[in-house]
């Protein structure tokens, strides 16, 4: 490694309570400077200058998909996102183009040396797939058109722009206020609009009053599971001496979901805001944002409003915020799996309990929340509980950032009243595109409904309650809309494909069982399924939930189970043995 990422990597063990953390920027660096590349002499120098094993720094470098030992990665590597909203949205279509243009398949590299292909998981991108990833840089719904100018100038040396215009909509104007305003990241634009007030009058207020009002709030928490923010913020124990940490889970790796990244990359010092409100509140003084590895533009967005706002005192009480970057694992949105990463561990998800609110992040009280609740802190904390709950209902309370990918015309981020009927949301995301087969309205792992279920009953709302009722979860509000140009049973091979891939291999049902079921329902697509396949699939499925450490296990056994049982007829006609 040269002196300069030597003497950045020193300075990046600086930031942390404890160096080890400084594990996956360090090898990040170092894969950067070596053309994206790492070899196990890369490895062993890092966990040198880091002071960890050998064997530790392996096991990180190796579990992390974004890092390439001795992968030798061409110079250019094409990742291509090939989730179902990307699958819905043409991506197979797009990597094919391009296996056939470069001559290589999933994995191969040509023999200049120049491109490598991959297929990728979801990039958090659904409303613009196709999406391919070049090295750092995002290129967002391609066609083959623009295929052919990508590789043309890479041929050149060249990493075009190819931007895109996104679909957007608020009907409620806090989230996305500055959706659309120009050089919004700045801070001189962020607090002309009235930015960082919120802070001041925070300032001033005792941090337990704030703690009661967005407990009075009803906020749930917008990573997927909705547990009460104020509730949980409840939960840090006092006086025990150990430091308090916050940390914004920004890593948004759930299929559907491309909500965060809106707030992330176009309104930073919002979420900056909310964090230092909510650290104030919690007693932190350090805080911490665990943004995915593929955001690394993103993440530098995050690192320049950071520094803006340390330099103009809009910190509050935190003496700093730190931007990690994941490398590449679904899991670690899970937050302990979180938790392990930020400590420079392979994401592995801890036993619960004990909770992260009481020993979370080197064993001190630590929270976790999302990045669009605490981006909803400085609304609540500005104009009282009760102004926040002027939307929605006790079926769920405030403003909620849906992402709409799929079989629609205008895929995109809307941003409605929690409680928005699913109707109203499709209109604004265009209206179908098609004939609609099923929807899944929450990000991958929950319960898909066929277009049947929806016109059925008082007509799905966009809260955690009328979700329910429809057998379903409101989950983090990415909702997948599926035609009859797909079948189901392709779509839930690909599904548990994705699971078995992100699995961390912690548990026996979930490493195993996820392994199993993709094997039957692989073969089944394929039309080689046998009788009694289904109910085996259906068995694991039984089995799998309630048995494994973290919810992975019930993410996928439960949205596969209602694909087998909501579309047997279409599984079973491929079984013609
Ligand atoms: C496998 C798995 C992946 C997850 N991924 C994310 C994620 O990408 N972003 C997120 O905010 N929460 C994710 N979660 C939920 C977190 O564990 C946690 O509940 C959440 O960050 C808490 O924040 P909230 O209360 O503000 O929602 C995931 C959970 C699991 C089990
Ligand atoms: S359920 Fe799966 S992802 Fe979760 S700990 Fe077990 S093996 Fe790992
Ligand atoms: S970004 Fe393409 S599937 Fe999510």
């Amino acid at each position: 490694m040269n002196e300069e990422v030597k003497n950045k990597i020193i300075e990046i063990m600086g930031r942390y309570p404890k160096k080890e953390s400084a594990l996956m920027p360090a090898l990040t660096l170092v894969q950067k400077s070596k053309a994206n590349n790492l070899s196990k002499e890369d490895v062993a120098e890092v966990a040198n200058l880091i002071d960890v094993s050998l064997s530790r720094a392996y096991g990180v470098a190796t579990y992390y998909s974004m890092f390439n030992v001795d992968k030798g990665v061409g110079k250019y590597h094409l990742q291509v996102d090939t989730n179902i909203p990307a699958t819905l949205m043409g991506a197979l279509e797009i990597f094919n183009y391009l296996s056939e243009k470069l001559g290589i398949k999933h994995g191969e590299t040509t023999s200049d040396g120049l491109f490598t292909l991959s297929k990728v998981e979801c990039l958090a991108s659904c409303g613009t797939c196709p999406v391919v990833q070049v090295n750092d840089k995002y290129y967002e719904l391609m066609t083959k058109e623009k295929v052919d100018m990508l590789i043309d100038s890479l041929r050149k040396g060249i990493m075009p722009d190819l931007p895109v215009e996104y679909n957007w909509k608020s009907q409620c104007n806090v989230l996305l206020k500055n959706r659309g305003v120009e050089n919004a990241t700045e801070i001189e634009v962020y607090k002309e609009t009235g930015g960082y007030k919120t802070l001041a009058k925070a300032l001033t207020m005792k941090p337990q009053d704030i703690v009661t009002e967005v407990r009075e709030s009803q906020l749930r928490g917008r990573g997927g599971a909705g547990f009460p923010t104020g509730v949980k913020w409840g939960f840090v124990p006092k006086d025990t001496g150990k430091p308090v940490y916050l940390v914004c889970n920004a890593d948004e790796g759930e299929p559907g979901t491309f909500k965060d990244r809106q707030i992330l990359a176009y309104d930073p010092h919002l979420l900056i805001e909310g964090m230092a409100i909510s650290a104030y509140a919690l007693g932190a003084k350090l805080a911490f944002i665990y943004i995915r590895g593929e955001f690394g533009w993103i993440a530098e967005i995050l690192e320049k409003a950071i520094a803006q706002a340390k330099k103009d005192g809009k910190l509050g009480q935190l003496d700093n915020i730190i931007v990690h970057q994941g490398a590449g694992s679904y899991v670690c949105g899970e937050e302990t799996a979180l938790i392990e990463s930020i400590e420079g561990k392979r994401g592995l998800p801890r036993m619960k309990p004990p909770f992260p609110a009481v020993e979370g992040l080197y064993g001190c009280p630590t929270i976790v929340n999302n990045v669009e609740t605490l981006a909803s802190v400085p609304y609540i904390v500005e104009n009282g509980a009760e102004a926040f709950k002027k939307w929605g209902s006790e079926a769920g309370y405030g403003f909620k950032l849906f992402g709409v990918s799929g079989a629609v015309n205008k895929p995109g981020v809307y941003e409605c009243p929690m409680g928005v009927s699913y109707d109203e949301l499709i209109e604004m995301a265009g209206g179908y595109k098609g004939n609609i087969t099923g929807v899944i309205i929450g990000g991958l792992s929950v319960p898909i409904l066929t277009a049947e279920e929806l016109k059925k009953g008082p007509g799905l709302k966009m809260d955690y309650e009328s979700t329910l009722d429809y057998g379903t979860n409101l989950g983090s509000g990415g909702v997948m809309v599926i035609s009859d140009e797909f079948n189901i049973p392709e779509i839930a091979a690909r599904t548990i494909q994705f699971y078995n891939h992100e699995s961390c291999g912690q548990c026996t049902p979930c490493r195993m069982g996820s392994g199993m079921i993709v094997n039957l329902l692989t073969r089944v697509a394929e039309g080689k399924g046998e009788p009694g396949d289904l109910d085996k699939v259906l068995w694991y499925c039984d089995n799998i939930k309630g048995n494994t450490l973290c919810p992975t296990g019930e993410a996928y056994a439960t949205p596969i189970k209602s694909m087998i049982t909501k579309f047997r007829k279409d599984f079973e006609q491929l079984i013609t043995i």
